[in-house]
């Protein structure tokens, strides 16, 4: 378990399916998270248990709970390059009562000390996009800089919206955050 100052950071287990099910398939949660809605099918308590579960070779996911151990999100990471010694990081609050409350910000600090620290990466990405402002700050306060933005690059409720591409290094993050 990784202990942050509000949150904690566990493996998933079998008991937070029924969370995630009712998460993944949630219109705000999906929209903020990547833009899609209507997604074209709901997905199934067996989806959502071979994807968290059962995972893949290059995705790592993992629980977020808060202080009394409750279950709030996910958090993980994918495209892991090797020789980089990089990969992408993505992050899902899905109780969202506890938006806007720190604990994303506190959960990306976590697990960011984490990858650098135990997973000896020297570079982590993510994207996000344009109107996604809560994300951005929470990201900025953990130390990523934005690098880039493709523009109108996610199509979100009939607009055109730029993604905006950061980006944090190792040294960046101990120098804000320290070991
Ligand atoms: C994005 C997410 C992880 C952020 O976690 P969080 O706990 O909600 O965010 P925090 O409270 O730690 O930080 C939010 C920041 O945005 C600000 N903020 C909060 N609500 C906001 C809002 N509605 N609009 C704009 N800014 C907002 C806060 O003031 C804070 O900035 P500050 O630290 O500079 O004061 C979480 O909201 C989430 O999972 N949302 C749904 C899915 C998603 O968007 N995932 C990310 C996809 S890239």
């Amino acid at each position: 378990m990784l202990k942050g100052q509000k949150t904690a950071i566990r493996s998933l287990e079998e008991d937070d399916i029924d969370a995630l099910y009712k998460w993944y398939n949630d219109q705000e949660v999906n929209l903020w998270s990547s833009g899609a809605w209507p997604l074209n099918t709901l997905l199934s308590k067996d989806e959502i248990a071979a994807k968290f579960l059962d995972g893949s070779p290059d995705t790592y996911r993992y629980a977020i709970l808060d202080e009394n151990d409750l279950l709030i999100g996910t958090i993980g990471f994918k495209e892991l390059n090797i020789p980089g010694q990089s990969a992408t990081l993505f992050i899902v609050v899905g109780n969202k009562t506890y938006w806007g409350k720190g604990y994303g910000t506190d959960a990306l600090i976590t697990f960011a000390r984490f990858l650098f620290t135990q997973w000896n990466f020297h570079r982590i990405s993510l994207d996000t996009w344009d109107e996604n402002i809560r994300a951005i700050k929470a990201y900025e306060r953990v130390g990523f800089k934005i690098e880039g933005r493709q523009r109108k690059a996610r199509f979100v409720l009939g607009n055109y919206h730029d993604v905006i591409l950061m980006g944090l290094l190792r040294d960046e993050f101990l120098a804000l955050h320290g070991k």
